[in-house]
């Protein structure tokens, strides 16, 4: 039986409201923390659980908040990022949807560690009806002393505000979501300075990712020690993965990190396998920005080795046959996917959310998208898909923010591994229904 922390008790009847979730021990980490627990002393155990960041990035969160400048005389902010606009990626939403105090929970606590008396939800515009849900948790908070002034009569007090994101992906960039919260255009900011030291209104911030957030709860009440227990080797914990795609079960599952790829793949109480039989063909691993893998690499290394869902097992190869654990959006490919169509489709998207900041992004992503679509439409040119490996070549690492890496790390990969589909594109139109 796969062990579970976040979504342990989801399918208790009523775990939405504050009363069934206290009744399942909620809550009880914000006791733990601030009756016998200093902030340092919460860092301390973040660190020892090995947490890393959930959003894709996968920065150790203890170390994160070890950053935090404690000499800065300014107000420090906690900002949960629950702007999930990756596409492929749907697991914060579920987990703020069924069972939200477990993001508050981890939100107190972290913001007690960190020093913040204000903490930030950023909430993707289009979850409308989770502001909704996320707004009445807050209120349960408040009405029961988990939140606002001299938190269960401590001298620690705490607000939590919740903001609606605009339908812009940048601002799911850490600086972008900064910038943007200040009222102003989320346009990434040049760093250093990172968050940590100026951050949010010039005061020292931390940005972490709803699942990062809602882990929190579980360390401070059993340990990091016990934490570092479940997953495997330097990939401790578990994971949400949202699963779509040409599978039989899409959905979004907590996985113990270590688990086979395969497994996930084809057990029942995971993917159930590709739908109507068909083969595997493709995976993006972790949200579109990671490189896509074919099915025998997603499926086993180069070397040989079973690929297991953890941030090494995913890397190995770098990316000439590896890929990455990312967001955790699992998009699953069969046989008939037309790769690229996907890879324009997908380009056509980080073109359109380009902030336009940086001209390797603004101009390279308009022009990838440009060159796949007349492939895709039966207009290519032999050339075009070297050109396409150099557009996205100058485009990764010249940019501000990663959004650019991600722009063009969909296009290389898919060009590194399904040239063939290219080619057949640009000399056989008439083949692929053109
Ligand atoms: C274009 C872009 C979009 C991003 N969108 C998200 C997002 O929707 N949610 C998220 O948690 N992180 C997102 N990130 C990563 C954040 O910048 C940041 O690394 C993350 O929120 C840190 O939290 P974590 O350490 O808990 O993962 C995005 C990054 C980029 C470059």
């Amino acid at each position: 039986m796969e062990r579970k922390i976040l979504l342990k008790n989801i399918a208790v009847p009523g775990i939405r409201t504050f009363e069934v979730f206290r009744s399942t021990g909620g809550y009880r980490s914000v006791e733990k923390a601030l009756k016998a627990m200093s902030p340092d002393e919460v860092v301390e155990e973040v660190k020892k659980s090995g947490l890393r960041g959930r959003g894709g990035a996968g920065f150790p969160a203890g170390m994160k908040w070890g950053f935090i400048d404690k000499k800065s005389d300014k107000p420090r902010y906690l900002i949960c990022n629950a702007d999930e606009s990756e596409p492929g990626t749907f697991k914060d939403r579920y987990l703020m949807e069924k069972i939200p105090h477990l993001l508050i929970e981890g939100m107190i606590c972290s913001c007690y560690a960190l020093g913040a008396k204000t903490g930030y939800i950023y909430v993707r515009g289009e979850y409308k009806y989770i502001i909704g849900i996320l707004n009445e948790a807050i209120r349960e908070a408040y009405a029961n002393g988990f939140l606002g002034n001299n938190i269960l009569g401590s001298s620690y007090s705490l607000d939590i505000h919740v903001h609606s994101g605009a339908g812009a992906y940048i601002c799911g960039e850490e600086t972008a979501m900064i910038e943007s919260l200040e009222g102003k255009r989320g346009n990434p900011r040049i760093k250093p300075p990172f968050p940590a030291v100026v951050g949010l209104y010039g005061g020292p911030t931390v940005v972490n990712n709803v699942e990062t957030l809602a882990n929190i709860g579980f360390i401070v009440n059993n340990g990091g020690t016990e934490y570092a227990r479940y997953g495997s080797g330097k990939s401790t914990g578990t994971k949400l993965i949202s699963a779509c795609g040409n599978i039989n079960n899409p959905g979004v599952y907590e996985i113990e990190l270590g688990l086979s790829v395969r497994e996930f793949l084809f057990e029942p109480q995971y993917c159930g396998g590709i739908k109507n039989n068909k083969k595997l063909k493709a995976v993006i691993a972790g949200g579109s920005s990671v490189p896509i893998l074919p099915a025998n690499l997603i499926l086993q290394t180069a070397s040989g080795e079973e690929r297991l869902f953890t941030y090494e097992s995913l890397a190995d190869g770098g990316f000439v046959s590896g890929t990455m654990l990312g967001s955790g959006g699992f998009i699953v490919y069969d046989e008939d996917a037309c790769i690229v169509r996907n890879t324009w489709n997908l380009s056509r998207f980080y073109h359109h959310e380009s902030c336009g900041q940086c001209s390797p992004c603004r101009e390279g992503t308009g022009w990838m998208e440009n060159v796949l679509h007349r492939i895709e439409h039966g207009q290519g040119r032999t050339k075009d898909i070297d050109l396409l490996v150099s557009i996205a070549a100058k485009i990764e690492g010249n940019t501000i923010c990663p959004l650019g890496d991600a722009a063009a790390w969909p296009v290389a990969s898919a060009i590194r591994h399904f040239r063939h589909e290219f080619e057949e594109h640009v000399l056989h139109p008439e083949r692929c229904g053109h």
